[in-house]
Parts: structure tokens; C-alpha cells; sequence
């Protein structure tokens, strides 16, 4: 019996690895010049933490959550995303207060039973970042420059910024009413799906592609009509920043999120290049949901970006992604030698040149031929007349020539080319 990967999930093999590798790493990079630490929190939190913060009545709780009991019949499930966990972590942990900014930063996988198409999987893996402390719309436009910054020096091309408000606790409730009266008197034309929408989450309504749905939702009240007076003046100021930081950002009033914790400012990052999942990039403010979770009230912001479809807009933007080449590759000819190919590959190791050595009994040609498959810049070949010189004959791999170098001398040459 042959085992496949689950439906929805991959293998990133030893030739994809690089190109992930590229990515954390310029991730990290960036983070740190911000000033953001790393926290790892458990693939799995108890169920409740993701009900009671992403929404009881969102697609990811009701559909898509890897729920399950242990063996004491606690209900778990896998993280379907990491503001939850992260907000769960800062209050057990006592790292976040109103007076202070705490910036944070993840990598990890996350897990939503959704069905598998381009830029869509069942383990997926996120990158994300939350600052919690303060209400400044400039924690707002640091957060969304960050995103930015991040994807430029990645390389990413054809992104775009829209941004929306959806509306806080005190001025969300009389949108949410005037949207439900709008679509209420148009629900025989729109969807079945949309039908219990409007019932349990209206917001939800205006991110539905059905095409029925779409005609409606174009003339359906915005949530930044409805604004307070604070998260308009917050919208506004952030937009100012944003402008004056040359970040350009499209209004795009239908955008809502598919999680119920946001409060005023909320973004995505979308691709021209990527099909019908064409958001790399998501986030907003959060303001309630560190009291909601049984904190005090903490403003917060952040954004996660997804790997799996940053790494197709890289590919489409013909980024190539630096890959670290093997520095030697030692072929030993005779019984003798093979002590001294493992003493010689040790040694370059100690000096930190990458170096491997073929491992079967095998004619001069054939090891010849793992040198070329290695990849490697220098050959390193060690035989019965090189042990007597105590030297080894170097080749280079690129144009074929090599000289004799003595053993002491081989580290320096290496380096030096
Ligand atoms: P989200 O929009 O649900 O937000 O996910 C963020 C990103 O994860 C998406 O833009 C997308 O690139 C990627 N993503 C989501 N689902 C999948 C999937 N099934 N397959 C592949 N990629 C996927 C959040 O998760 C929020 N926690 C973001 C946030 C952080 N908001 C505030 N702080």
C-alpha cells in the first residue's frame, strides 16, 4: 500500500526549500528592524479560544476548524490562525499592558478544513505579526509599512493595499442594522448561503462571490458611512500616514474579514497575479479582543501573511532565490585515502565550508560524476600520491581546472576563490 499527503496538504521538498528559507529569513530580518520578537505557541488551543475570538458564526468556526477530543474529552482543535493563540499566550504570560507596546512576531502552520484549490490548502503556513498597547493610528500605518516593506525586499511584484473600517463597538451595530435592512428587502434574489448571513453575520454578505449576491452588495451601505466619530478620525489619520510614507492604498469599502474580532482600520494585500485566492496578505486593528479573551482592554494590530501564495507571486515576479551551493565535494581513491577524505571534509567543516563525500566504493569516473550531481564549487581529490605529498589535487567544478594544493594550504585556496 503506497500513502499519499492528506488532501490538502504538500511536501516541501529539499529543491523548495530554499525559496522558504529566503522567505523567513527576510521576514525575521525585517521584524527585528522593528524591533518585533518571535513567540511560538502550540499547534493546538482549546476550542473555545477560537469561538469565542474568530466568531461563532464565521465560515472557520462553523465549517472549517480541525476539532477533536483527547483522551479526557477535551475539545481541541488544531490553530486555524495564530491571533488567538498569540492574545491567549500575551494574558497567561503577563506581556502586554495598556502602557507599554508589545511587538510581536510568528512562523508557523495552520490548519482550516477548506476545500483545496490554487493558493488554497488544509496546512498552510502563516507569518504574522501583532503590536499591542496603543491606539495610535501610527502603530496602524508601522504595521501595514512593515507588510510593505516586507514584500519589497522580497522582491513581489503587482501587489496592491485596500484598506476599509469596519466599524467599532459603539458604531458597527447601527451599520450592521441598516445593512440587514437593505438586504432583507432582497432576499429573493440573493443566495441560500447569503439567506442565514443576514441572520447571523449581515458583514459576512459582502464578501460572497456568488454572482447573484455581487449586484446587490455593489449598492449595499458602507461600513465607513456609518463611522464614529474616533474611527473616522483614526481611518483618516492613518491614511494621512500612509500617504505621506508614499504607501499607496486603494479604499475598497466592500472589504470585510473573514474573522468577527476586527474594530476600524482593516487590510489585505492582493495579487493581480493569483486566481480567486488572491489575497496575500491580511490584518487590522483589534481592540476588544484582549478584554474578550479576559484581559484588560489593550488595543491591538497586526496582519498575517500566507507563505504558500507569497512564494506564487515570487514566482510570477521572477524573483530567483539565492541558494547556498555545497563548497566541496572529496572523492578519495583507495582504502588509504578514505580515512583522510573524512579528516579533510571534517577540517573544511570546522573552518565553515560545506563539504560531503561520496560514501560508495566506486571507479574514479563514478565518483567524478556525485561531484557534478553534488553541485559543488571544488572538487577535493585524494589518492596514494597526494597522502605522500600531503596534498590534495583541487578542481574546480565550473571551468574544469585543477592544481595541486598542499593539505595545510586548502582551506585558504577554497576561500580565497
Ligand atoms: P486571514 O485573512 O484569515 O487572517 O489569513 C491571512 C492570510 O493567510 C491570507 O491572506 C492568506 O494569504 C493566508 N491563508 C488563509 N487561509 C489559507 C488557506 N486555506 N490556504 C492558504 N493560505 C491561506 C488571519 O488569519 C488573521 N489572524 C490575520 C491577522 C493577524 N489579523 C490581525 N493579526
Amino acid at each position: 500500500m503506497k500513502f499519499k499527503a492528506p488532501r490538502g496538504t504538500y511536501d516541501v521538498l529539499p529543491e523548495d526549500s530554499p525559496v522558504w528559507q529566503y522567505i523567513e529569513k527576510t521576514a525575521r530580518e525585517t521584524f527585528a528592524l522593528y524591533n518585533y520578537r518571535e513567540i511560538r505557541t502550540p499547534i493546538f488551543e482549546s476550542t473555545e479560544l477560537f469561538a469565542r475570538s474568530i466568531g461563532s458564526t464565521t465560515d472557520i468556526v462553523t465549517k472549517e476548524m480541525y476539532t477533536f477530543l483527547d483522551k479526557k474529552g477535551r475539545s481541541l482543535t488544531l490553530r486555524p490562525e495564530e491571533t488567538a493563540p498569540v492574545v491567549r499566550a500575551c494574558l497567561e504570560n503577563n506581556l502586554i499592558s495598556p502602557d507599554k507596546v508589545t511587538k510581536l512576531y510568528y512562523i508557523g502552520p495552520m490548519f482550516r478544513y477548506e476545500r483545496p484549490q490554487a493558493g488554497r490548502f488544509r496546512q498552510f503556513s502563516q507569518i504574522g505579526v501583532e503590536a499591542f498597547g496603543s491606539a495610535d493610528p501610527a502603530l496602524d500605518v508601522e504595521v501595514m509599512t512593515l507588510a510593505v516593506r516586507l514584500f519589497e525586499k522580497l522582491g513581489l511584484k503587482g501587489l496592491e493595499v485596500n484598506v476599509n473600517s469596519v466599524g467599532c463597538s459603539k458604531c458597527r451595530p447601527a451599520f450592521l442594522e441598516e445593512l440587514k435592512k437593505y438586504f432583507r428587502s432582497e432576499i429573493g434574489r440573493m443566495c441560500g448561503e447569503c439567506g442565514k448571513r443576514l441572520e447571523f453575520n449581515p458583514l459576512r454578505i459582502l464578501d460572497c462571490k456568488n454572482e447573484a449576491c455581487q449586484g446587490l452588495i455593489l449598492k449595499a451601505p458602507a461600513p465607513l458611512d456609518f463611522a464614529c466619530a474616533d474611527c473616522r478620525r483614526s481611518f483618516e489619520d492613518a491614511m494621512k500616514f500612509l500617504e505621506r510614507a508614499k504607501i499607496k492604498c486603494r479604499i475598497n469599502d466592500r472589504l470585510v474579514r473573514g474573522l468577527d474580532y476586527y474594530t476600524g482600520l482593516t487590510f489585505e494585500v492582493v495579487s493581480k497575479k493569483l486566481g480567486a485566492q488572491n489575497a496575500v496578505c491580511g490584518g487590522g486593528r483589534y481592540n476588544d479582543l484582549v478584554s474578550d479573551l479576559g484581559g484588560k482592554a489593550v488595543p491591538a494590530v497586526g496582519f498575517a501573511l500566507g507563505v504558500e501564495r507569497a512564494i506564487d507571486v515570487l514566482k510570477s515576479s521572477n524573483v530567483s532565490v539565492p541558494e547556498a551551493k555545497l563548497d566541496a565535494f572529496v572523492i578519495t581513491i583507495g582504502e588509504e585515502a578514505g580515512e583522510l577524505g573524512v579528516r579533510i571534509s571534517e577540517d573544511l567543516r570546522a573552518c565553515g565550508l560545506s563539504a560531503d563525500l561520496d560514501f560508495f566504493e566506486k571507479g574514479v569516473k563514478a565518483k567524478m560524476k556525485a561531484a557534478d550531481r553534488s553541485g559543488a564549487r571544488f572538487a577535493v581529490i585524494v589518492g596514494g600520491e597526494e597522502i605522500k605529498k600531503k596534498s590534495a589535487t583541487l578542481k574546480n567544478m565550473k571551468d574544469g581546472s585543477q592544481k595541486e594544493v598542499k593539505l595545510s594550504e586548502l582551506v585558504k585556496e577554497i576561500k580565497r576563490k
